[in-house]
């Protein structure tokens, strides 16, 4: 029975993981008891962990923690990392855990990067270009283009050296702009539906670059969990991991939609919410939108096609991001 460690378990995408794959895991006769160790710094959910998430262990601590990092990695089969992706030290604690894992055995590690890697800044005027590159997951050449220098690349690289030494059978799942609610007590919002209300505070409005019309690509968070189960499946179903390390990345989204609707959608929900006073996106020059990665992230187009993780299964079929924030005022 392979043990897992989860990283992550508190947030957006690792709350709805975890309930999830205990609903469809317990559905499955070859994983009936799939036991999970989680690392949080929460320390007010261990009931709840136990009893209604059904976790085997919990460990308190913060992912500055190298140590305590690296012997838990050790220790499990399954390490799946949804808690960061631009951890680098984060990813090289657990790197090494499981490399000090005798050599022979098996060890997986499942990791969510972001498609904020494949940000075409060529253009950083909000607009849309159809030259814009179009990422194929399944295509390894584009996969080798992953460097440090993207959002979250630095770890992305870590793990990618790890498993071409071939020690470890690596999986990286690279998800596009989130929404969603979260399952569980936490009411997590996850990285863009968060820094969405951070930019809207520090403006006092909700903004979009220039005409807006750059192409936003984003999911439900409902698509995930689903998805990294199959992963899962892939991973437990061979001895040694098939393919190149290239191979085994995943790039999943849903609606492609202009920023400028996204943005019009959060301003309505904001200003509901009383965070800003008006209705109404802005449109500003990337310079005004200040610092951070939204403003980064809107000034560009992100195309990319599924095709890879498509074959394994992907699909979304979830509210579109306007839908759901409508619904949500
Ligand atoms: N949401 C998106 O739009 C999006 C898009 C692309 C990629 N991603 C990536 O997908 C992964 C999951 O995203 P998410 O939206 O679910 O993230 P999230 O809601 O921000 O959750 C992050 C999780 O990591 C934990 N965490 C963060 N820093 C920690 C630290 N120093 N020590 C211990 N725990 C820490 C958080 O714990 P606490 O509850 O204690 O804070 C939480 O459980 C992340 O790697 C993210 O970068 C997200």
């Amino acid at each position: 029975m392979p043990s897992i460690l989860l990283f992550g378990v508190t947030g957006l995408v690792g709350c709805k993981f975890l309930l999830a794959s205990h609903v469809v895991l317990a559905l499955k006769e070859e994983y009936p008891n799939l036991p999970v160790t989680v690392f949080l710094r929460n320390n007010a959910l261990d009931v709840y962990l136990y009893e209604t998430a059904g976790v085997q262990r919990i460990v308190h601590g913060t992912f500055d923690e190298r140590d305590k990092i690296i012997a838990l990695a050790k220790e499990h089969d399954v390490v799946i990392n949804v808690g960061s992706s631009w951890d680098v030290p984060l990813s090289e604690a657990i790197v090494e855990g499981l490399n000090q894992q005798p050599e022979t055995k098996k060890k997986t590690l499942m990791h969510m990067s972001g498609a904020g890697n494949f940000v075409d800044k060529r253009w950083t005027d909000g607009a849309f270009h159809p030259e814009a590159k179009i990422w194929d997951d399944n295509n390894p050449e584009d996969m080798k283009l992953i460097n440090p220098s993207m959002l979250n690349g630095g770890p992305d690289t870590v793990i990618l050296n790890a498993g071409k030494r071939g020690k470890i059978g690596t999986y990286i799942v690279f998800p596009s702009g989130i929404y969603g609610e979260a399952a569980g007590p936490v009411p997590a919002l996850g990285v863009v539906q968060l820094i969405f209300r951070e930019k809207a505070k520090e403006l006092g409005f909700v903004p979009y670059i220039g005409e807006g019309s750059a192409i936003f690509n984003c999911l439900h968070v409902n698509a995930i969990a689903p998805f990294m189960l199959k992963v899962l499946d892939l991973a437990l179903q061979d001895d040694t991991p098939q393919g190149s390390v290239y191979e085994r990345c995943f790039l999943i989204g849903g609606e492609e939609i202009p920023w400028k609707n996204a943005s019009e959608a959060f301003a309505k929900v904001l200003h509901t919410e009383g965070l800003v006073p008006s209705p109404q996106a802005r449109s500003v020059t990337l310079e005004e939108a200040g610092e951070g990665e939204l403003p980064m992230l809107m000034a560009s187009n992100v195309m990319f096609a599924s095709r890879r993780a498509e074959k394994l299964g992907y699909k979304h079929n979830e509210v579109g991001l306007v839908e759901f924030l409508s619904q949500s005022r």
